[in-house]
């Protein structure tokens, strides 16, 4: 078990769940509303102020994409409201995780945010990332991206003690899966096929009730980081090797400082020491429940909040009254 980090402050930990609630409402309102665009804007603008309420000196380390890239919670950009005064915190951020989703009214949207000390989070480039989880409770390496998908479902197939086929395993619907989904049903598992939102999706490993054992395929490196510290929390495995498709995503990664292009990151390679991961549902889903608004402008949410050094893992449903 980590240290529990004396920048992280006891009290960091249920302030983390106002930011990624502000998110998950300002975003709520535009649920089918067909507009990615303009859910993702009100997620990072209700983000970007919420932080603002906090006494801490923040550093976006994973955010809405580089400085000329994005106008708010751009990499670098300092957030909180106690510049060189509170304690110095790097966030891995996503106000907006499944803007497709939240556009589309589909399940699994989340407003999502992880808290480290200052170095403690891998600088993720915003590429794709080969991505395999597996829950809490299995020996150390069972699984690894250096086997084929084969070898890693027959080994967790023997460690759980069932046959290759009763493994059930959640991959992104994505073209690019086609060969690995053929080799899964050559298996006989059962393949959860997601539209969007690998965050939730690699964390449904962790809970026995989604009945997914295994998280497999390639999404964003920066969700990568952001599913690891949740399960830094509550415990699973994880590898993650980036996937480059040109030299301009190799340079991104060199200019953060990645050398070694081909490494497969473990759980703390990603998300080390102490470290705090929140998220509020803006749609239903797996993890979550989404925002619902009640009668009389009332709104309510769902939340949770884990940290790392105790492994607490606290579930927060909020009320509030409507704007
Ligand atoms: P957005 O919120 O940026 O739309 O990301 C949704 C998502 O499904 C992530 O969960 C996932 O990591 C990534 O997109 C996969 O990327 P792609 O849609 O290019 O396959």
């Amino acid at each position: 078990m980590p240290k529990a980090s004396k920048v992280l402050d006891r009290v960091l930990v249920l302030e983390m769940v106002r930011v990624t609630e502000a998110a998950a409402i300002a975003a709520s309102r535009l649920v089918g509303r067909g507009d990615e665009k303009a859910a993702d804007h009100a997620a990072v603008e209700a983000m970007r102020a919420a932080f603002d309420e906090l006494y801490i000196d923040g550093t976006v380390v994973i955010g809405e994409g580089e400085r000329d890239e994005a106008p708010m919670l751009y990499i670098g950009e300092k957030v909180g409201g106690a510049p060189g005064k509170g304690p110095r915190i790097d966030i891995a951020l996503d106000p907006l995780e499944g803007t497709t989703i939240t556009a589309k009214a589909g399940p699994n949207a989340l407003a999502v945010l992880a808290a480290a000390e200052e170095g403690c989070l891998l600088n993720a480039p915003d590429v794709y990332m080969e991505k395999l989880a597996i829950g809490p409770g299995y020996p150390e390496d069972l699984v690894s991206l250096s086997k084929t998908p084969t070898e890693n479902i027959e080994a967790l197939a023997a460690a759980k003690g069932v046959k290759p086929n009763e493994i059930i395993a959640c991959v992104l619907d994505r073209p690019r899966h086609a060969e690995l989904i053929e080799e899964l049903r050559g298996l006989g598992c059962g393949i959860q096929l997601i539209p969007d939102g690998d965050v939730a999706g690699v964390i449904a490993v962790t809970d026995p009730d989604t009945t997914i054992d295994i998280y497999m395929g390639s999404g964003g490196a920066p969700e990568g980081v952001l599913a690891a510290a949740a399960l830094r929390c509550v415990g699973g495995q994880f590898n993650g090797r980036l996937l480059f498709r040109n030299e301009d995503e190799r340079s991104r990664a060199r200019k953060w400082g990645i050398e070694d292009l081909d490494r497969i990151y473990k759980l703390r390679d990603l998300a080390k020491g102490d470290c705090i991961f929140a998220a509020t549902g803006v749609t239903d889903g797996s993890l979550l429940s989404g925002v619902k608004r009640l009668k009389g402008g009332k709104m309510t949410t769902e939340s949770v909040v884990m940290r790392a050094s105790s492994g607490t893992v606290r579930w927060v449903r909020g009320e509030h009254r409507g704007s």
